[in-house]
């Protein structure tokens, strides 16, 4: 059983190299090329794994230490997988001080994960950031890009969590 769903994911694999290949090969030309691919993997594979890197390093005819250099300069890069939704806790000073390790520890608690880990279920991920511009509403939650809470406490988040289950 194992053996097919590792051939499944596999063949996903294989889609998913095509389907970047492709895309390398309208960019390659173009200046900035490295950021614009690694952007398209990381929307792709989720994240940039060292074989997604030596491919991307290969394809455009680049050394690997590049391509790792450019993953592990900007932040927006990942080499880690990441949850479908992303829990981003702010532990800017305002949001520390209005209790945010409280709210961290209860989503630790109730995904059983710790910091920058994914649940099992690959269904989120935790992860800590600083100030996230909305210090009047500390502390803060962002999940995903664009889902904001405020004025979060630690009791209201089985509840929050509750929307993006199953
Ligand atoms: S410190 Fe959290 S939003 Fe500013």
């Amino acid at each position: 059983m194992s053996t097919g769903e590792s051939n499944v994911i596999c063949a996903e694999h294989e889609k998913l190299y095509k389907t970047l290949d492709a895309f390398i090969e309208e960019v390659k030309d173009k200046p900035g090329v490295l950021i614009e691919v690694l952007h398209k993997a990381q929307e792709m594979f989720g994240y940039l794994p060292t074989e997604v890197q030596s491919h991307v390093a290969e394809r455009l005819n680049l050394p690997e230490s590049q391509v790792y250099g450019v993953v592990t300069f900007y932040n927006f890069f990942t080499m880690k997988p990441r949850g479908k939704h992303q829990i981003k806790i702010c532990l800017g000073t305002a949001c520390y001080v209005k209790g945010a390790e409280k709210v961290l520890d209860r989503f630790k608690e109730e995904l059983k994960v710790d910091m920058e880990e994914i649940t099992e279920d690959g269904n989120f991920s935790l992860h800590g950031v600083r100030c996230l511009g909305a210090c009047s509403m500390a502390p803060v939650v962002l999940i995903g890009e664009k889902d904001f809470y405020g004025k979060v406490t630690a009791n209201e988040i089985p509840k929050i969590l509750k929307k993006y289950r199953g």
